[in-house]
């Protein structure tokens, strides 16, 4: 093997007719790649096409069913994800890894402790863990647990922990699905310094025009093959999209033709004090109706307020003030069960906590029976239920191999879709998403949207919150500024990406 350190622009790890089969199921279908030195390469590709489970293998996670791997030009064959980080090669995977009762430092370190000469050397570990958060530019303290950040945050010490590796070689598999635009841009920042080191990166992500900005190379997989690669001179998003989907795509407009119904879901004044406590409001006297039929859009940057809203009409979380009113009955002082038997329901922002059962099937996550231990006295026949668990598979286009299937069997954007359908199965008279397109593709998100926009035609009242202003522009009728836990303005459906951004108090690009 040659030592001399790899040339930017050279290749260092390559994937060589690599397939991957599970059962019947073929992820991957004989693909090439090439991971280069001091560059981006980018990987694009709808739900399911293959992207983690490529990148699965070639850091050492999972095992090819054929093909070969090659580093700097030699075959080799990972025994296992550490072998291949012993040799310079890091994941930040997915979905989050981390363990919620143990501190930032402690998940930084888990299984890399750094040794002194009497044990653990913890001083030592902080002082990494604070230098990384600085190198981050987020303001957490090293001790806290875990389960005390909000998503975003836990994503950034998912980010943490890989570069705590000094890799040669490191993937990024959705590393910013959960982050707001400003840590997007210390995240890009790291990487541009990585890579002026010569560092080699693979990046996924579906939010396609950001993930553009960051490309040197873009690879498109499709059904577990590789459709298109180009250099980024050579590409626009709209390459991008022709070559994922094989057309271009349309986030439908808002559903027209038919009166609302009465106030479904009416929020009076709701106050909910800040995790962090210092005395804040998460949310800040908030009043929002939402008519049955009527699609409203709650855009907000990280922070603003929007999942803690969302939680708090569920019934979770610490309400200061306020009242909520379902259908003119009020449920302030009812728990969760009794506000999902009332006709509400919520799709949680992070799905991996608070939207599936990861032991159950995707059949046992879609049925009534997993929300049963909210929901008592819900009592469904067998066949009925079946009827569910099909209806749902299907209204919300699950690639599945059956209901029977394990629910970490499915890739990332699947696991929403079942989220999703899950609650739809409740037959809701308003439904709550918080960032319901975090880590679907953009024919899933056209998908979700038409579903929602069927659903309201038919009564729903939905409220879903999202920090893409191109989500904000499709189906709601009505768009609901958040910014520091207030309402800071409210447009009808023909309102411009620019008002919004000036009303989140976003700086809006010249
Ligand atoms: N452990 C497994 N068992 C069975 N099937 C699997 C397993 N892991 C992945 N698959 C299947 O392989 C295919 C590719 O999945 P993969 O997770 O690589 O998709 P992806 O491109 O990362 O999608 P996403 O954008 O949703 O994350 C999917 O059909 C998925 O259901
Ligand atoms: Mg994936």
């Amino acid at each position: 093997m040659g030592s001399a350190a790899p040339i930017a622009g050279d290749v260092v790890l390559t994937a060589r007719n690599v397939a991957k089969s599970y059962g019947n199921i073929d992820a991957l279908k004989g693909v090439n790649f090439d991971i280069r030195a001091g560059r981006v390469t980018t990987l694009f590709g709808e739900n399911g096409a293959g992207k983690s489970t490529l990148m699965k293998i070639l850091s050492g996670v999972i095992r090819p069913t054929s093909g070969a791997i090659e580093l700097r030009g030699e075959p080799v064959v990972f025994s296992s994800s550490s072998d291949a980080r012993d040799r310079g090669i890091s994941i930040i995977h997915q979905e989050l890894s981390l363990a919620p009762n143990l501190s930032v430092r402690d998940n930084i370190f888990m299984g890399r402790e750094i040794g002194g000469p009497a044990g653990i050397d913890f001083a030592e570990e902080a002082r990494q863990a604070a230098a990384l958060m600085a190198e981050l530019e987020e303001h957490i303290d090293p001790m806290t647990p875990v389960e005390e950040l909000r998503l975003g945050q836990q994503q950034i010490i998912e980010i943490a922990r890989a570069l705590s590796v000094d890799s040669r070689i490191l993937i990024m598999d959705e590393p910013t699905s959960a982050l707001s635009a400003s840590e997007v841009e210390v995240l890009f920042k790291v990487i541009r310094d990585l890579t002026a080191r010569g560092v080699a990166i693979v990046y996924i992500s579906h939010h396609l025009e950001e993930a553009l900005e960051i490309t040197d190379y873009a690879v498109v997989l499709r059904d577990g093959a590789m459709t298109a690669k180009a250099d980024r001179a050579d590409i626009d998003l709209d390459w991008i999209v022709r070559n994922m989907v094989g057309e271009g795509y349309d986030l439908g407009a808002p559903p027209t033709g038919y009166p609302f119904g009465a106030v479904a879901l009416s929020v009076r004044g709701v106050s909910v004090a800040d995790k962090a406590g210092h005395g804040a409001m998460a949310v800040d006297n908030v009043s929002l109706d939402v008519r049955a039929g009527e699609i409203v859009c709650i855009y907000g940057l990280m922070g603003a307020g929007r999942t803690e809203l969302l939680e708090c009409v569920f019934g979770k979380g610490s309400k200061v003030s306020g009242e909520v009113w379902l259908e003119g009955r009020e449920i302030s002082r009812l728990g969760i069960a009794e506000r999902i038997a009332g006709g509400l329901a919520l799709v949680p922002e992070d799905r991996q906590r608070d939207g599936l059962v990861q032991t159950m099937s995707v059949g046992e996550n879609l049925s009534l029976a997993s929300i049963a231990a909210f929901v008592k006295g819900l009592l469904l026949s067998r066949p009925a239920e079946r009827r569910v668990v099909d209806d749902s598979i299907r209204a919300v286009t699950v690639k599945t191999s059956g209901p029977a299937a394990a629910i970490g069997s499915l890739s990332g954007g699947n696991q929403q879709k079942v989220v999703i359908g899950k609650m739809l199965g409740t037959h809701p008279r308003v439904i709550m998403l918080d960032e319901p397109s975090r880590g679907i593709d953009i024919g899933a998100k056209a998908e979700v949207f038409r579903i929602l926009a069927e659903r309201a035609r038919a009564g729903l009242a939905v409220v879903f919150s999202t920090s893409e202003v191109s989500e904000c522009l499709s189906i709601a009728h009505r768009v609901v500024v958040m910014s520091r836990g207030r309402i800071s303005a409210e447009f009808g459906h023909d309102v411009t990406k620019e008002q919004i951004m000036a009303a989140s108090g976003e700086a809006v690009a010249a």
